[in-house]
């Protein structure tokens, strides 16, 4: 019998998100915005106070959160970091909490985690009259609705988004006829982002990065990798074999589509460009 369509947990939007890690230069190019442009991001943060505060939403295990720790510390010597963290799944609060305890340069700098969705977080801070701001807010990665974390920020705040674009974007417009239903805010790009700054007055800046993923696989049916790359695209627990014929062909032929993806050596190579979105006061 098959399973009806339904979409991903967390648990299993975070398997997916792992093989689509492995199978992208997603953290590559994290890496090279890390090294050419987040120094420079940083430098300014905390205007002279003797503590800066950092809130990574989603955080996942924290690899991603400890390097700009890192950075933040090698731009500001001394100074003390209050770092909280929202992220929903234990598991990844648990691996991330082993990697702060097996880390021995991370002096002055105090962790708090909340194991709550952002939503959840932001209803605890309003119940509770929690006046907190930070210094710095990071969503990497995360695809929910980021706009009211603005309340959080403090008045000279960076705030740094990470979220895909190109292939992305065109999907999720063009053929999203050919998208399953799934809870809201899977389907976001840069693109839906960047009106909202704009009308909030907020300013910002777009560094675009291109970025592949490879996604030969998801056109061989049984194919594990290739589920879980339709999982992640689609935020369907195993798309390939809940979808309905017509759904599925549609979306692979979507996919094959110039805008979305390109043919090199043999594989299917998906347009994964990324946009870091990072925002001033
Ligand atoms: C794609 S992972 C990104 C992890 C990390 N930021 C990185 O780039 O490696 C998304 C993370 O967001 C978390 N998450 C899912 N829904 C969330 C929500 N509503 N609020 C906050 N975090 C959420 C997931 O548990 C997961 O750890």
């Amino acid at each position: 019998v098959t399973q009806p369509m339904r979409s991903l947990t967390v648990e299993e939007y975070t398997k997916a998100f792992k093989s689509f890690l492995n199978t992208s230069t997603e953290h590559q190019c994290m890496e090279q915005f890390n090294k050419e442009e987040l120094p420079n991001i940083v430098a300014s943060l905390g205007n002279g106070r003797s503590t800066i505060n950092v809130l990574g939403v989603g955080s996942g295990t924290g690899e991603q959160d400890l390097n700009m720790i890192r950075l933040i510390q090698a731009k500001h010597p001394g100074i003390l970091i209050n770092n909280e963290v929202i992220e929903p799944n234990p598991q990844h609060i648990l691996t991330y909490k082993d990697a702060v305890r097996n880390s021995s340069d991370l002096k002055n700098v105090s962790f708090t985690w909340h194991q709550l969705t952002s939503m959840e977080y932001e209803k605890q801070a309003r119940a509770q009259n929690i006046q907190k701001k930070f210094d710095f807010i990071h969503l990497i990665q995360v695809h929910y609705k980021l706009v009211k974390l603005h309340s959080l920020a403090s008045d000279d705040a960076v705030r740094w988004i990470l979220i895909g674009n190109s292939g992305w974007a065109s999907i999720w417009r063009k053929y999203r006829h050919c998208l399953p239903p799934t809870d809201s805010g899977h389907y976001i790009t840069s693109d839906d982002i960047e009106p909202i700054l704009k009308d909030m007055g907020l300013n910002y800046q777009v560094y675009n990065f291109p970025s592949t993923w490879d996604i030969t696989e998801c056109f061989i049916d049984g194919d594990t990798i290739g589920g879980h790359t339709l999982d992640f695209l689609t935020g369907t627990k195993d798309f390939m074999n809940t979808a309905p014929h017509d759904l599925k062909q549609c979306l692979r032929q979507a996919l094959c589509q110039p805008e979305c993806s390109t043919k090199k050596d043999g594989r299917i190579v998906f347009r994964n460009d990324l946009s870091m979105i990072v925002i001033s006061s």
